[in-house]
């Protein structure tokens, strides 16, 4: 049993493999946290708790003359604006007489095997035998508002994972003009670092380390997706937690849209964090009957450094939230179009551009930005999903029937969710897009936003995009967002509801990934936005890889996936081979470089085959090769950052090891070599210290124990951004 229950002492217990999280409904029916860290059986940590009587902190009511209980001082579960406690809360409502008091208390709880599903939304899956849910209610004796905060346990994935639903159980309407996830209190006084990660685009993901102090730290977005700006996550650690020790804890949201993730430490030097869907733009009517489901927070607890933390994500994102063949299955190795031809081309360009990527062994074309409606640059046609016959004569079901005739799969691109003014669908239902009455809507990349918050537009593109898969044979799809979201007024809702435009949204959003992909489950889907605008474990739900970002170069890669691996599995990047020089930077970097950064992650070509020298066709057919051979140990491979984050340093390297510790890659990349340098030894991670290695290049035989403990000479490196690629295979004496 994962999840205990001390009955009369109503203390639950939720235990994975290596830790514990543990909470209780006091006398007073508090929901109050106690304790979240390693695994720890058979004890009640309620002694942990030391009320003392703070001035300033007021009493609830059934409290009597006990000044020693406050909302305001105790580690909470679930913390409530208008109850006393001043500290950030999960819940904040306007009642129907306009206060704005709510005080959540103990009702019951119910444990059950498995994991449920969360209406409309994306979440953690797991069968009966790999988790156990706790959900406990609380009500406000007034209102009859109801919170059920919902707890699952996953032993083997050391994981919890927190969402909560919330009812109206009274008589009158209440808005909820804040609905978080999840809180989690920490009594202990201890420094504590904050990590996140930090982008723009073209530059996603960079991790950033920061001491927490007094007062509040947030990453946000406000802009209807996850954003390129911060990732919907965030690490809180002990100052002294390295790669492999000391203690982290992870948080990684369920969701796509506006989030606000928060650590606060308080008076009394206790750490508060909070997060989920951001509260601005956010109000959500309830009316008596109805419930309101927030999205879930994944949890993870690592005593060993952020080796372990990582390691935990990883595992969980691949095994409980991918989901379809290619959870497990090698992807096909794509040739993208858009980085060789942009806007500029015809059917006869992008067949040359296809049977070029024949001949370098790729397996699947994709036809990227520019296929349909009048589009020949980015102002025009978003909406217009319709084949324009001006560039593909033959129509797509032709083209794409010569692009197999190649021997390659044939993808597509799309965005579904935006239109272009200069558009068929705009100029047929302008009440689709979204706007503000007499307000002049905001543009970006000239296009605007659909009212996804709309059944009528989200049944409209499910059916036209049900066409456009069935018109022909479309193996993959990329499916981008190209900008973010302004003027937030749907012209389906009341007034008083356009505060619920923003989730409703991506409940739109949600509900036409769930039925495409149900209705298409072979078709490969890759989701985008403008990069990795968009990244995050909500699409991994339905998209089980997302391109990583605009920016190719692969100087600037390793960076950008150096931070996304701390969160998300190699399997789930999609990394590319450009053209050098690159287009976003002007850097000149060598195939082999270029090979390597991409080859650790979800592997495939954005280029134009034609404009590669010989030498580099040759390099790419190697590169072709090694992947097909290598792929699941580069794509699921256990992760071990070598060296501390490339943005600051001027090398990089990382290992992937396969699970029964037989194989292994080992990727060093250096950005400035120096002359007459000292030889670089790298300490290699995650072998088995009994068993003995072949080392190619160098055919090195060395036991796991000296790779690990005495390290790995690197050969002298030269020239611009030198990196060499080590693969590890078990070697066995004649006769073992
Ligand atoms: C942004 C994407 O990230 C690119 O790869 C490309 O698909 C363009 N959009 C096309 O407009």
């Amino acid at each position: 049993m994962s999840i205990t229950v001390a009955q009369g002492e109503r203390v639950f217990s939720l235990h994975t493999n290596n830790t514990t999280y543990q909470f209780r409904a006091d006398a007073y029916g508090i929901l109050q946290h106690l304790y979240y860290g390693p695994l720890v059986t058979n004890t009640n940590f309620t002694y942990l708790w030391q009320p003392r009587e703070r001035g300033f902190s007021g009493n609830p009511a059934d409290a009597g003359t006990n000044r020693r209980i406050s909302f305001d001082t105790m580690p909470l579960e679930f913390p409530c604006h208008g109850c006393g406690d001043y500290r950030e809360p999960c819940l904040e409502v306007r009642n129907s007489d306009g206060s704005n008091s709510v005080d959540l208390r103990y009702v019951g709880y119910e444990i059950t095997d498995g994991k449920p599903k969360l209406p409309g939304l994306p979440a953690v899956f797991a069968d009966s035998d790999q988790a156990q849910t706790l959900q406990i209610t609380l009500e406000d004796s007034i209102t009859h508002i109801r919170a059920i905060v919902q707890y699952s346990a996953l032993p083997s994935s050391d994981v919890i994972t927190r969402s909560v639903r919330i009812e109206n159980a009274g008589t009158s309407s209440v808005t909820l003009e804040r609905v978080l996830s999840c809180c989690l209190d920490f009594m202990q006084p201890d420094s504590r670092d904050i990590i996140s990660f930090y982008g723009r685009y073209a530059g996603e993901r960079t991790m950033e380390r920061t001491p927490l102090h007094h007062g509040q730290s947030r990453i946000e977005s406000t802009r209807g997706a996850s954003s390129l700006h911060f990732n919907p996550a965030l690490i809180l650690c002990d100052r002294t937690t390295t790669e492999t020790s000391g203690s982290a804890y992870a948080l990684l949201f369920v969701y796509s849209g506006s989030f606000i993730a928060q650590a606060g430490v308080d008076q009394i030097d206790q750490t508060r964090i909070v997060m989920g869907i951001h509260p601005q733009d956010f109000a959500w009517e309830l009316q008596p009957g109805d419930f309101f489901q927030a999205p879930e927070v994944i949890l993870t607890y690592s005593a060993t450094g952020f080796e372990t933390l990582t390691h935990n994500l990883h595992r969980l994102i691949n095994q409980h939230l991918i989901r379809g063949k290619y959870a497990s299955q090698r992807r096909p190795i794509p040739l993208n179009s858009w980085e060789a031809a942009y806007f500029e081309y015809d059917d006869e360009k992008l067949l040359s551009i296809a049977k070029g990527a024949v001949d370098l062994g790729a397996e699947l074309f994709v036809l990227d930005d520019g296929w349909f409606g009048s589009r020949n640059d980015d102002t025009s046609s978003l909406g217009d999903w319709h084949v324009n016959t001006d560039k593909i004569r033959c129509g797509l079901p032709v083209f794409c029937e010569k692009i197999n005739a190649l021997g390659l799969k044939f993808g597509i691109w799309i965005e579904p969710e935006m239109i272009s003014r200069n558009s068929d669908l705009y100029r047929l239902h302008p009440d689709w897009m979204l706007a503000i009455p007499g307000r002049a809507p905001i543009s970006s990349r000239w296009q605007f936003v659909l009212d996804m918050s709309r059944q009528d537009v989200v049944e409209y593109l499910f059916d036209t995009f049900s066409s456009l898969l069935s018109s022909c044979n479309i193996e993959y799809v990329k499916w981008d967002m190209n900008r973010n979201i302004g003027d937030i007024w749907s012209q389906q809702l009341p007034d008083k509801r356009q505060g619920e435009v923003l989730h409703r949204y991506m409940l739109g959003v949600y509900d036409l990934l769930q039925r495409l992909t149900s209705k298409f489950p072979d078709v490969l889907l890759e989701t985008c936005s403008g990069g990795g605008g968009r990244f995050d474990a909500g699409m991994l739900y339905y998209s089980p890889q997302i391109w990583c970002s605009d920016n190719t170069d692969p100087i600037d890669r390793v960076t950008i996936q150096y931070g996304t691996s701390f969160l998300y599995p190699f399997s789930c990047i999609i990394a590319h081979v450009s053209a050098s020089p690159n287009h976003q930077t002007g850097r000149t970097v060598s195939m082999e470089a270029r090979g390597a950064v991409a080859m650790t992650g979800s592997f495939g070509y954005s280029l134009d085959p034609s404009r590669l020298s010989t030498q580099e066709k040759e390099q790419i057919g190697k590169q072709i090769v090694d992947y097909k051979e290598n792929w699941e140990l580069y794509s699921h491979g256990t992760l071990y950052r070598l060296l501390p984050n490339p943005a600051n340093r001027s090398e990089a390297a990382w290992m992937l090891v396969s699970p029964d510790r037989c194989k292994a890659s080992l990727t060093y990349l250096l950005k400035s070599p120096i002359a007459n340098s000292p030889v670089k030894y790298l300490k290699l991670r995650g072998l088995d210290p009994e068993k003995v290695y072949f080392v190619k290049p160098g055919n090195l035989i060395l036991s796991g124990a000296a790779l690990m403990h005495a390290g790995l000479p690197i050969p002298e490196l030269r020239g611009d951004y030198p990196v060499v690629q080590f693969i590890l295979t078990r070697h066995l004496n004649p006769g073992e």
